[in-house]
């Protein structure tokens, strides 16, 4: 399906152009239902390029969710008490969940999990550029829910008004708990500049160093570079674009830095009073496109680690399909 659906585009990568009157006819439907807001469900008629675009953008959505378990889950026989143990643990676990629903949501569509799985473990398939930076000390843990979950929600809210039946219901329960994540991320930090040591405040202030810039790429190129983003915008895809939720991010979270007492490691951050937003510094774009080319500090890691799991779990999928099978017999004896 994932090929198929690569053989209805146009050579430029764009739609092919409209075959008859009747997909004409189809199509004016489809764009009319969008247009009402109306969700589409997985055997409605939809648009070639439709379908294609939210199996890329629900897998890799799905993809980052399962990747993004490693670099916490590093962390988890290193936490410092047992409250925060078993919280990681349940994040970690929920991110899993996640990933779950999502590859679920991207099924309805006609591909399978394995489909994309191959995808991912070939490293054709994308996956969130955040999740290729390393997590040193017990602060990344916390840096990470504070700004990498809170990125996720400011992003992943809008996704529940997508126009994608399935996709939109999966985020619903998705969006709840990562703003727990977010929540327990914040707490943890605030813990650490309360109550901790100097080294302890030090430690915060590196990590929120190394993951600020990486969070704020995590929304993708700027909307003049990203090429998915008029259609998708069209189609009630996405509903918010790149740049917009941004600013969005960047203007709640430089006040809650306040609160927790770090600085962004941005000297250009600056509340501008007419455009009613932060002004904020120039992104390193290379570093993005390096980092999703590949060529990010752990992107080997991560992939190697995802294809071992997968290898080493053949045994039990093998088990779980010969069980299956046995049980079919079994009904079809009774
Ligand atoms: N990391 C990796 N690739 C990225 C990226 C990022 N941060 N941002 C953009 N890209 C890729 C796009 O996938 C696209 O490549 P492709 O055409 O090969 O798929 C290319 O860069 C150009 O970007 P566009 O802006 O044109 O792409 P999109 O319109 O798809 O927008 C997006 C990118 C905003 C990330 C969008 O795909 C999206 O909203 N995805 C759903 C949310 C998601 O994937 N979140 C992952 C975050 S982490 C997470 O959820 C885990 C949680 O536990 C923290």
């Amino acid at each position: 399906m994932y090929t198929q659906a690569m053989d209805t585009m146009g050579k430029d990568g764009g739609p092919k152009a409209v075959r008859s009157a009747e997909d004409h006819q189809l199509e004016q439907r489809f764009d009319a239902r969008i247009e009402a807001g109306e969700f589409v469900e997985p055997k409605d008629w939809m648009p070639d390029h439709y379908r294609k675009t939210l199996v890329r953008q629900i897998s890799q959505h799905a993809h980052s969710e399962i990747v993004g378990m490693l670099p916490e889950g590093n962390w988890i026989t290193r936490a410092p008490t047992l409250k925060r143990k078993a919280i990681l643990l349940a994040k970690v676990q929920d991110e899993g969940g996640h990933g779950l629903y999502l590859y679920s949501a991207a099924e309805t569509l006609g591909t399978s999990r394995d489909q994309m799985l191959e995808a991912l473990h070939a490293g054709k398939a994308k996956y969130s550029s955040i999740f290729n930076y390393p997590t040193l000390t017990w602060a990344d843990v916390g840096v990470i829910g504070w700004l990498v979950d809170g990125a996720a929600i400011m992003n992943q809210v809008p996704i529940c008004r997508c126009s994608y039946g399935p996709y939109a219901r999966a985020m619903i329960r998705i969006c709840r708990e990562e703003s727990f994540h977010q929540r327990q991320g914040f707490e943890s930090l605030l813990t650490m500049m309360e109550k901790g040591t100097d080294a302890q405040r030090a430690m915060v202030q590196d990590a929120v160093d190394r993951w600020w810039w990486p969070s704020i790429m995590m929304f993708g190129p700027p909307d003049d570079q990203s090429p998915n983003s008029a259609l998708s915008m069209k189609w009630g895809i996405k509903r918010v674009s790149n740049d917009e939720l941004r600013q969005r991010f960047i203007d709640a979270t430089a006040e809650q830095a306040k609160v927790l007492g770090v600085t962004l490691p941005d000297p250009e951050l600056k509340w501008n009073e007419e455009r009613q937003h932060y002004d904020f510094g120039k992104i390193d774009w290379d570093e993005f496109w390096r980092v999703i080319a590949g060529h990010g500090p752990c992107n080997q890691e991560r992939l190697a680690a995802r294809v071992k799991a997968w290898d080493d779990g053949e045994w039990v999928r093998e088990a779980a399909l010969a069980y299956a099978r046995k049980q079919e017999l079994q009904q079809q004896a009774a």
